[in-house]
């Protein structure tokens, strides 16, 4: 039967779920402790193995020498020392200069104290803590979406609000289009500004959008920026490191994908076919009962015209391209966004709806840009109502269960199930 758009949104909001709105109202976060060094964006990024090493990285606008990071255990006074690399951007009218070291050789399941030192001046003390080696349970806070026009208070305060909201969140993802434009320098100040400290102290784990590969003239252009922003694990390619990578994190292997073929045709043409051989090599070479995949863009078009389909409905390229991989290797669940409102479309498998199979969420946005977008009711189980409300998921897991809630920016519970193993 087919339902019309009126029908099925108040069939999707009767099955959504309300738990009445949250109040926190957290003071903002303040800035990470930089001392007297003038750099910004200290931050952590994820690796391979979290529980045996961590990426710093930061930021400045002038070039400081000879950077390095001190690490202690906490508690402890033996430090241990990292030379930091750099690495520089000069675009749109600004250069940057991009540090980052490696802390490896870290114990499992410790909490540890670090700082950036330069000479005589270093910053304040920061922590990071290291997960247990094995199957341990954990949360993470997944957001997509968090561009912004104008300003990016929206984002500043839907990310403290939430980090506040679950306190002992292990790491935070953010799914694509983190910035608006890939090649502005206000846009990507603006973003790491309104994190203040929380990737300081949390892990970051970045995916790439579309929007990281549009330059400044709104055409699509190398993603520079976002690979200046963020050294990440190894995938074998020198050419493409920095595009996808995995990392395993309790008794999950997440692997992050780059959906971005469509925009990165000119510059990585073999981003497909290279990314897929790496997935099944990737997929198969790890020891962990469960796969999740975050990747930017969604397996439905909604309403999105597919340059490969030449139609606005049903699977997109991106799912044309994937899902048969998902299916053959035992994908989980795929995490989305890119359209900037949730969906659940349960179990699909080859490319239908079924009782096994991945489970596909959408998710986002957490920026300020909120759009109506339409249903897809060959796929849709559970949405969000419309216009879609800024909006983010909390992931739990334990060995046996992930469970996945999506809630708005102000704490309202739109959904939450379980998968069991
Ligand atoms: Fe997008």
């Amino acid at each position: 039967m087919e339902l019309t758009r009126r029908k099925f949104l108040k069939l999707l909001s009767q099955s959504v779920l309300t738990a009445g709105l949250a109040s926190y109202f957290p003071k903002l976060a303040e800035a990470a402790d930089t001392g007297s060094l003038p750099i910004m964006a200290l931050r952590q990024v994820v690796t391979r193995q979290p529980a045996a090493s961590r990426m710093i990285m930061w930021q400045s606008t002038t070039s400081l020498a000879g950077c390095r990071v001190e690490y202690r255990q906490t508690g402890q006074l033996d430090r241990l020392t990292q030379d930091a690399a750099m690495d520089s951007l000069t675009e749109d009218g600004a250069t940057n200069y991009y540090y980052h070291a490696l802390l490896d050789g870290l114990q499992p399941n410790t909490r540890y104290d670090y700082r950036v030192v330069q000479g005589s001046n270093a910053t304040g003390w920061n922590h990071l803590t290291t997960p247990s080696a094995g199957d341990t349970g954990f949360t993470a806070l997944i957001f997509c979406d968090s561009q912004c026009a104008e300003s990016y208070a929206d984002w500043q305060r839907n990310l403290q609000n939430a980090v506040a909201r679950h306190p002992g969140c292990h790491w935070l993802a953010n799914v694509g289009d983190l910035t608006d434009n890939g090649q502005s320098d206000w846009h990507w100040r603006s973003f790491f500004e309104a994190m203040s400290s929380i990737p300081a102290s949390l892990p970051m784990v970045p995916v790439m959008g579309n929007h990281e590969c549009y330059g400044l003239d709104w055409k699509f252009c190398q993603p520079t920026r976002y690979l200046k922003t963020f050294a990440l694990p190894a995938n074998g390619s020198s050419r493409l490191q920095g595009y996808y990578y995995s990392y395993d994190y309790g008794s999950v292997h997440f692997i992050v994908l780059n959906t971005q073929m469509l925009e990165l045709a000119d510059f990585q043409p073999g981003l497909l076919s290279e990314q897929l051989l790496w997935l099944h090599q990737d997929s198969k070479a790890h020891n962990k009962p469960w796969q999740v995949v975050l990747m930017h863009k969604d397996v439905l078009a909604y309403d999105e015209y597919q340059q490969g389909t030449k139609t606005t409905g049903g699977i997109s390229d991106v799912g044309r391209a994937f899902m048969k991989a998902f299916d053959a290797l035992g994908i989980d669940l795929v995490l989305t966004g890119h359209m900037h409102t949730y969906r659940n479309r349960g179990h699909i498998k080859d490319m239908k709806p079924a009782t096994d199979g991945p489970v596909y969420i959408m998710s986002g946005p957490i920026g300020n840009e909120q759009y109506r977008v339409p249903a897809d009711t060959a796929y849709d189980r559970t949405a969000i109502y419309q216009p879609t409300p800024e909006n983010y998921l909390l992931l739990k897991s334990e060995k046996k269960e992930l469970t996945i809630t999506d809630y708005t920016a102000n704490g309202e519970l739109i959904e939450t199930f379980t998968l069991s193993k």
